[in-house]
């Protein structure tokens, strides 16, 4: 079994050093190829290793990662998440330690999520992290020594369920583009969904979105699906102006398999094309205050609908009302497999970040984050605004010494000049929410209005720099406003 900091080091494929620890904590962590490669491996797996009676399922093993060790680190419950990854590991030839319980592990004591993993990242090879705030796998990611895989992280994302998602998808359709999948439910908390939607527009498909009341896609995501991954939105009744019923439509982007090509999108046949798959989630009831809310239910009644006639089924698992049980026999009904698909699609994620693959194509598949697009600002630790999303791991008591604030810097055409975005949990300081915002610089002892100045300043002025949610709390930080100190100066 060759070693795995040798393997990646030795391949020709890699023109220089790369950082070798490979986190996926968002979907987006991943490019469209590599989610290719996790579905050509995925394949091999199920190709090879199935059962004979039943070719979805892995019902054989393999020795590749036959010295490895998994560690599931699990504060929420779950089910298909850890039992995949740890049948997947077994599968593999490796072998799991497992936290499931906060109550039994130190966590009950006190001990911060950037500790645990300082010290399960010496005891194991990959991590799988669950987690209730939103950002937990990134600060994960932080203090890890060896890849770190988000198994959920509140209502942030779950990119691991997305990648059985597309293959469930991929395998029914062969292949991605050109797919009109319907969301339904609870789009505002649900992990999976966010994830999902990001890579449906990443590859090319329509979004048509049906939420329960009041639990549409959160601000930040809709603002990424049209300005990030070039989402249109369409109104699903065009006659009429105000109509809030939307699609979103991928335009055609570079490098992205994606259907449409801006000026030729035909909105008239998208609206008519009908559903391939319509994705159901759960109330996620423990995000929410409320423990009942007004909610949809897929059933047979509702896929009368012609434009069902032959959408497939899906949903994340578990379920709880949303979805009748008596669809289980109906031919659109997908979720047993697409859960199934859970132990060879982790096989493939598992076994390619830790290289354990002979064929050196596959190798390719290295890396650390994926290099921001945007530059990223980060506060000293205590000081400055925090993550507007209290529950962001950032605004946790316990983090808050190893998570300072950081943020993606959004730049924007309309004041206040940009808009900046938790690096955590990715929720965005809105513009209005950041209008009395001022900049404080450290050097000068200063601070002035606004926080334009972060778009353009220097990486090195960056770091004097802190962001106050107003003047009173820079001047309690010990500074003084900019002009004033010119004016004196002058005088
Ligand atoms: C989902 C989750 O935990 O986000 N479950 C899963 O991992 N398959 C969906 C849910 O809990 O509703």
């Amino acid at each position: 079994m060759p070693d795995r900091f040798d393997w990646a080091y030795s391949t020709t494929l890699m023109t220089k050093p790369q950082p070798l620890t490979r986190h996926i904590v968002s979907i987006n962590d991943l490019t469209n190829k590599e989610i290719e490669t996790v579905f050509q491996v995925a394949a091999g797996f199920l190709r090879e290793l199935s059962d004979s009676k039943i070719p979805y399922r892995i019902g054989r093993g393999t020795a590749i990662a036959s010295k490895y060790i998994l560690a599931s680190l699990f504060y929420e419950p779950s089910t298909r998440t850890r039992l995949s990854f740890e049948s997947a590991m077994l599968r593999l030839g490796g072998a799991n330690i497992t936290s499931a319980d906060p109550a039994v592990s130190s966590a009950a004591k006190g001990e911060s999520l950037a500790d645990t993993i300082r010290v399960t990242s010496n005891y194991a090879d990959v991590i799988v992290i669950r987690h209730p705030r939103d950002g937990a796998a990134r600060l994960a990611a932080e203090y890890s020594q060896i890849p770190v895989i988000n198994g959920g992280d509140g209502s942030h994302e779950h990119p691991t369920q997305t990648l059985c998602d597309l293959f469930t998808l991929r395998s029914k359709n062969k292949g991605l583009k050109n797919m009109k999948i319907a969301i339904s439910g609870d789009l505002k908390g649900s992990r999976t969904i966010h994830s999902f939607v990001y890579a449906l527009a990443r590859f090319g498909a329509t979004i048509d979105p049906l939420p329960a009341p009041g639990m549409e896609l959160p601000t930040h995501v809709d603002r990424r699906l049209r300005e990030e991954f070039r989402c249109r939105m369409v109104s699903k009744a065009p006659n009429q102006a105000d109509s809030i019923d939307a699609l979103y439509v991928t335009a055609d982007q570079p490098h992205q398999l994606s259907l449409y090509s801006e000026p030729e999108i035909d909105y008239g046949l998208v609206l008519r094309k009908k559903i391939d798959a319509v994705y159901v989630t759960r109330f996620q009831k423990e995000r929410w205050t409320e423990k009942e809310r007004p909610y949809p239910k897929i059933d047979a009644k509702f896929l009368r609908e012609g434009k069902y006639s032959h959408a497939s089924v899906m949903h994340p698992l578990p379920r709880v009302n949303e979805l009748d049980a008596a669809l289980d026999n109906d031919r659109r009904a997908i979720y047993f497999r697409q859960a199934a698909y859970g132990v060879p699609v982790r096989m493939a994620l598992i076994s390619l970040l830790l290289h354990l693959h002979r064929n050196k194509s596959l190798h390719r598949f290295i890396g650390g984050f994926a290099e921001s697009r945007h530059p990223i600002y980060a506060q000293p630790i205590g000081r400055g605004v925090h993550c507007p999303n209290s529950n962001c791991i950032s605004n946790d008591p316990a983090e808050r010494q190893y998570a300072a604030n950081k943020f993606y810097v959004i730049p924007k055409n309309t004041k206040p000049g940009c808009i900046l975005r938790c690096l955590y949990c990715e929720t965005d300081i809105e513009a209005e929410a950041a209008a009395h915002f001022v900049a404080g610089d450290a050097t000068r002892k200063t601070f002035a209005p606004g926080i334009g100045v972060l778009v353009h300043a220097p990486a090195e002025k960056l770091r004097h720099l802190t962001i106050y949610r107003n003047e009173a709390e820079a001047e309690a930080a010990g500074l003084a406003p900019r002009d004033r100190r010119k004016r004196a100066g002058a005088g």
